[in-house]
C-alpha cells in the first residue's frame, strides 16, 4: 500500500483545465483529490472533505488566495491543514504575504510535477504526525473529563474553567498561543486527580493533613502524565503551578511571584471564583458578589496578582449572572454565577444560553 494511500488533497483553482491536470498528478501518487474553483466554498469543502493537504491559488476570482489561507491558519479546526501556495507571482512581497497569511510551503507556476507531488506527499506525512498528536491529546482531555465525571460537584468545571481563562486572556492582551494554553490548561488542570483515590477525592467530611498531602500531589501526577507531550509544553505549567501562590504558601513547589507561569496565575484566579460561585459538598456557593469580594482579599493578602483580579471583577459580571430567585417560600434572592453556554449543574444553577 501507498504511504498515501486514504490521504486527501484539496486542489483550489478556478481553471478547471489546471485543476483536472493537479487531480491527475495526485491521484497517481495514491491520493484522493477534491476541486473547488471558488474561494468561497473553500471553507464548506474543508469541513466535508477533511484534506491533509490543501493546494491553494493565490489569484482567485473573490477572496485571494493569501486571504483565504489566513481565514484557514486562524480556524482552531483547519490551522493544522498544510496549504501549498500556488502561484505565478515571483515577487519577494507575494512570498512575504505567503508566510504571513501562514502558508505552509509554496509553489511557483509552472512547478515541475515531481517537486509538487514530493511536497504534497512530505506535507502529507507531517499531516499524520500532527493528527496522531491530536489524537493522543484527546485522550489526555478524555482522561481530564472523565476525572470531572467522578465527581458530581464539579460538573461543567473545566469548561467553565476554560471560558473563564481565556476571556482574561484576551483581556489583558496576550497572543494566541497563550489563549490556546490556557483553554487546554482549563480542561486538563485538574488531569492528575485521576491518581488520587475516590475514597479521598469524593470525602464528604474534612480532609486529614495526610489526605491532604495526597490531594495535592494531583498538580505533579497531572504535569507527569502530559510530559512526554511536547504539543502541551505551554499547559505543562499550569497544570504544575494552578495552586501555586504569589506570597509562596502555595503547593506543589512553593513558588513565589513571577516563578508562577502567569498562565497558571490566571487558571489560579478562575478556578478559585469557580470553586466558590458552585455549591461543593462542604458548603453551598458563595454567590458572585461574596466571591469576588473574597478574590480581592486574596489580592490584597499578596495571593493573588491584583491586576489579574481586578480585570477578572470586571469580567465576570459579564460571564455571569445571578440565578433566579427561588419561590416566595424559599427566602431571599442568592445571586450564583453561572458560566456562558454550559449544561446546568448539580445546584441546578440557571445558565446563559
Ligand atoms: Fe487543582
Amino acid at each position: 500500500m501507498r504511504d498515501s494511500s486514504g490521504r486527501r488533497v484539496l486542489i483550489v483553482d478556478d481553471s478547471p483545465a489546471f485543476t483536472e491536470a493537479l487531480k491527475r498528478l495526485v491521484m497517481a501518487e495514491g491520493f484522493t483529490a477534491e476541486v473547488v474553483h471558488d474561494s468561497e466554498a473553500v471553507v464548506g469543502a474543508v469541513a466535508q472533505f477533511t484534506p491533509d493537504v490543501i493546494l491553494l491559488d493565490v489569484e482567485l476570482p473573490g477572496a485571494s488566495g493569501f486571504e483565504v489561507c489566513r481565514r484557514l491558519k486562524r480556524n482552531e479546526a483547519t490551522r493544522l491543514i498544510p496549504v501549498v501556495l500556488l502561484t505565478g507571482l515571483v515577487g519577494r512581497e507575494h512570498r512575504l504575504a505567503g508566510i504571513e497569511a501562514g502558508a505552509d510551503d509554496f509553489l511557483t507556476k509552472p512547478f515541475d510535477s515531481s517537486e509538487l507531488t514530493a511536497r504534497v506527499r512530505s506535507l502529507s506525512r507531517l499531516k499524520r504526525y500532527t493528527d496522531e498528536l491530536e489524537s493522543a491529546e484527546s485522550v489526555i482531555v478524555s482522561l481530564a473529563l472523565t476525572v470531572e465525571a467522578r465527581d458530581a460537584y464539579t460538573e461543567g468545571h473545566c469548561e467553565r474553567l476554560s471560558t473563564y481563562a481565556v476571556a482574561l486572556g484576551r483581556a489583558i492582551g496576550l497572543p494566541a498561543d497563550d489563549l490556546w494554553a490556557l483553554r487546554k490548561g482549563g480542561l486538563l488542570h485538574d488531569v492528575g486527580k485521576v491518581g488520587i483515590p475516590d475514597a479521598i477525592l469524593l470525602k464528604q467530611g474534612k480532609l486529614t493533613a495526610e489526605e491532604y498531602e495526597i490531594v495535592k500531589a494531583h498538580t505533579v501526577i497531572g504535569e507527569r502524565l502530559c510530559a512526554g507531550m511536547r504539543s502541551l509544553a505551554l499547559v505543562r505549567p499550569i497544570i504544575r503551578q494552578h495552586h501555586e501562590r504569589l506570597d509562596g504558601r502555595g503547593y506543589p513547589d512553593g513558588l513565589k511571584g513571577n516563578a508562577i507561569s502567569l498562565l497558571a496565575q490566571i487558571i489560579g484566579v478562575v478556578d478559585a471564583f469557580d470553586a466558590m460561585t458552585t455549591d461543593r459538598p462542604y458548603r453551598t456557593s458563595l454567590g458572585l458578589e461574596r466571591a469576588l469580594e473574597e478574590l480581592r482579599g486574596d489580592a490584597a493578602k499578596g495571593a493573588m496578582d491584583p491586576m489579574l483580579v481586578n480585570q477578572f471583577i470586571d469580567l465576570a459580571p459579564g460571564l455571569c449572572r445571578p440565578a433566579p430567585a427561588p419561590s416566595a417560600a424559599g427566602g431571599a434572592t442568592q445571586a450564583v454565577a453561572a458560566p456562558v453556554a454550559m449544561s446546568a449543574g448539580p445546584s441546578g444553577l440557571r445558565l446563559v444560553g
